[in-house]
């Protein structure tokens, strides 16, 4: 059993555990995430890897609650045990002294973005960072992503902090003033939006990372649920990603597929409101 040592309310719907797992945060590295199964019987759901303290043999993990899995994990309370964590799994970021690199992180997407900012910056890289939400009360680590962070951009939908944009008009006033200074680009939020970005930066044709967040059921390989098409080859987001050249991904399919199970979901959050 995994002890929940910590947990912070973000926003009122994002939530951040901190989980005592020494065997995760002992070989944990960013971009990576685990598999949580809150009891016996319960979904096992693909939660990426925020941050972690080998010292303490904790992982943390920031989630939203969209579902009833996630809405069940924000009733948790520091005490509380999860029955599994298993990872750390997939492939972590490719950490490299590239020169000046772009964090974009969107949304929950600003948790995963923070631990490979950190990396980039320590491994001697200029970092620029965008990060964004629909409104201020959404947004988070403002702080850290400051701290690793050589230029810090802030937007949010609606104007009500920092500059009112969505990160892909920020973006592109940089590809425009600087694009062949920008050596690599790594964006995680909602598919939508990376989408854009991939959009904006492949005319300029600067390697663009993103961290997709498929649907997942084993997370070991098994049975083909988190399947993504990247030009016309299949790979599985668990075992190949979780990230991928955001230029060679098939986003319409993957959209389409992120909606394959809404009706159940809706049922099993609905029976379990009841
Ligand atoms: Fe089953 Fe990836 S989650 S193959």
């Amino acid at each position: 059993m995994f002890k929940i040592v910590d947990k912070k309310t973000l926003s009122p719907s994002t939530k951040l555990v901190v989980v005592r797992a020494p065997h995760v945060a002992k070989r944990a590295r960013p971009g990576q995430f685990v598999m949580i199964q809150i009891d016996e019987s319960g979904e096992r759901i693909p939660l990426t890897i925020a941050d972690f303290d080998r010292r303490a043999g904790t992982v943390t993990m920031i989630f939203q609650e969209v579902g009833k899995t996630t809405m069940h994990l924000g009733t948790l309370r520091p005490g509380d045990e999860l029955f599994a964590v298993a990872g750390p799994l997939g492939h972590p970021s490719e950490i490299a002294l590239y020169g000046k690199v772009l964090c974009i992180g969107g949304g929950v997407g600003i948790a995963p973005i923070f631990p490979i900012a950190r990396a980039l910056k320590e491994a001697g890289n200029t970092v620029l960072s965008i990060i964004g939400a629909r409104t201020k009360d959404l947004l988070f680590w403002e702080d850290r992503m400051a701290s690793v962070s050589d230029e810090l951009i802030i937007c949010t939908d609606d104007g009500s902090y920092g500059r009112k944009a969505v990160v892909t008009q920020p973006l592109q006033e940089i590809l425009m003033k600087e694009a062949s200074n920008i050596a690599r680009i790594w964006a995680i939020g909602p598919a939508v939006m990376m989408k854009f970005v991939c959009k904006a930066t492949e005319p300029y044709g600067i390697p663009t990372i993103v961290s997709l967040n498929t649907i997942m059921v084993d997370g070991t390989g098994m049975c083909g649920s988190c399947r993504v098409d990247l030009k016309g080859e299949t790979k599985f987001v668990c075992v190949d990603g979780p990230e991928f050249d955001g230029h060679l991904v098939n986003w319409e399919n993957l959209l389409m597929r992120l909606c394959i199970y809404r009706e159940e979901e809706q049922l099993a959050l609905n029976r379990w409101l009841e």
